[in-house]
């Protein structure tokens, strides 16, 4: 099977968490991303955070010889995917050997950064861009010059990871015997797609399902089934960043769940805005993913007693838990079945 992990709404849906429940939960052959240092996705594993912005998530529950892929479409960052294997390095054996970085993946080049020029720059006056380059990177790519160096196969040896052609990798694990599992983890979410957001204001790639698997480059089929991960609660980045359901307060938010709460974004640090569980959203990503199943993130604000909960029937015994998880079955028509309730350990219930 290749399990496709998608955010339902604006990104920072908890995909980091879903993700690596997962990968504890099921052994992959191959852990794939795409997408770039943009989206930053945070995991506990090794009694520690982390917040990872290249390596798949799942490289922290990943066996010796599960490889951990960016493929053809990610925008690479070499010096923060570095950074990020060194950190790693201590925790999983034999890591340097089982990170692989398409050849023809976007490679992004301190001169994007400076084009965007992060929260500082036009792009977040205008639209609450990162700033990170990702797209100036994608922008080169495109412009077709090949005066200049574009794609990471045109970078010289590196010690830290291959590169590599990674479809056919992943093509030899799909084709394998049972038990070759593929996890995909995406970025961001549904409505910051390029093509499916409200433009201006999304991200320049399409990140529902069927564009992150054209970007790693399988095929839709039978084998596919993609898990959408939805917050209770949604959020955008700080600043102008576009239209947002029903706008709330971190203080009406703490009001409601009886605790201080300030979420901030996990790259940038800014205060997250937030807004009201919006169903048309919802829909219209449950519309463009086609879920097997849905993972609900953040009930601990919905009914704060279930913070740090891990038992599935204990969350169907609130009453607003058990409501909240309703009109979402009804609205995906699907099952939710696993639910995030935060907490140190960052928990989820799974419903078996
Ligand atoms: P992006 O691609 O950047 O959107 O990644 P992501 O979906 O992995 O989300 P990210 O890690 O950026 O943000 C999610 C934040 O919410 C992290 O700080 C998580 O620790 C936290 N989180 C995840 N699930 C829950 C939950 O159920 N409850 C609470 N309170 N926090 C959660
Ligand atoms: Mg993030």
């Amino acid at each position: 099977m290749i399990d496709v992990v998608v955010g339902a709404q604006y990104g920072s849906e908890g995909k980091g968490v879903i993700v690596s429940e997962m990968a504890r939960r099921n052994e992959y052959a191959a852990f794939v991303r795409v997408g770039g240092p943009n989206a930053g996705h945070s995991h506990r594993a090794f009694n520690r955070k982390w917040a990872q912005r290249m390596l798949p998530v799942g490289w922290a529950h990943s066996g010796p010889a599960s490889l951990l892929i960016l493929g053809r479409g990610a925008v690479v960052s070499p010096d923060i995917l570095q950074k990020e294997i060194t950190d790693a390095e201590g925790y999983t054996e034999n890591l340097r050997n089982r990170v692989i970085v398409d050849e023809g993946a976007t490679w992004l080049q301190p001169r994007h950064e400076s084009i965007e020029g992060k929260i500082y720059g036009d792009l977040h006056r205008m639209i609450g861009s990162t700033g990170e380059g990702v797209g100036a990177a994608r922008r080169d790519r495109m412009a077709r010059n090949i005066s200049q160096s574009t794609l990471m196969g045109q970078r010289r040896e590196d010690s830290m990871f291959l590169v590599g052609d990674t479809v056919e990798m992943l093509d030899d694990i799909r084709r394998g015997n049972s038990g070759s599992d593929i996890l995909v983890e995406g970025t961001q979410g549904s409505g910051l797609s390029l093509v499916h957001g409200p433009w201006p204001f999304v991200t320049t790639a399409d990140v529902n399902a069927a564009g992150i698997m054209a970007d790693v480059g399988i095929a839709p089929g039978a084998d596919v089934r993609v898990v959408l991960v939805a917050r209770t609660y949604p959020i955008r980045v700080a600043g102008n960043s576009g239209p947002m359901f029903r706008e709330l307060t971190w203080d009406e938010i703490s009001t409601r769940t009886g605790k201080v709460i300030q979420e901030h974004t996990t790259v940038t640090k800014l205060v997250r805005r937030v807004g009201e569980w919006d169903p048309g959203l919802f829909r219209r990503a449950c519309i463009l993913n086609n879920p097997a199943w849905i993972a609900l993130t953040f009930m601990d604000y919905v009914d704060p007693d279930l913070e740090g909960e891990t038992d599935f029937a204990r969350v169907m015994r609130s009453h607003e838990a058990a409501k909240f998880i309703a009109n979402v079955e009804e609205i995906a028509e699907r099952p939710v079945l696993a639910v995030g309730t935060g907490g140190p350990e960052w928990s989820v219930a799974w419903s078996s």
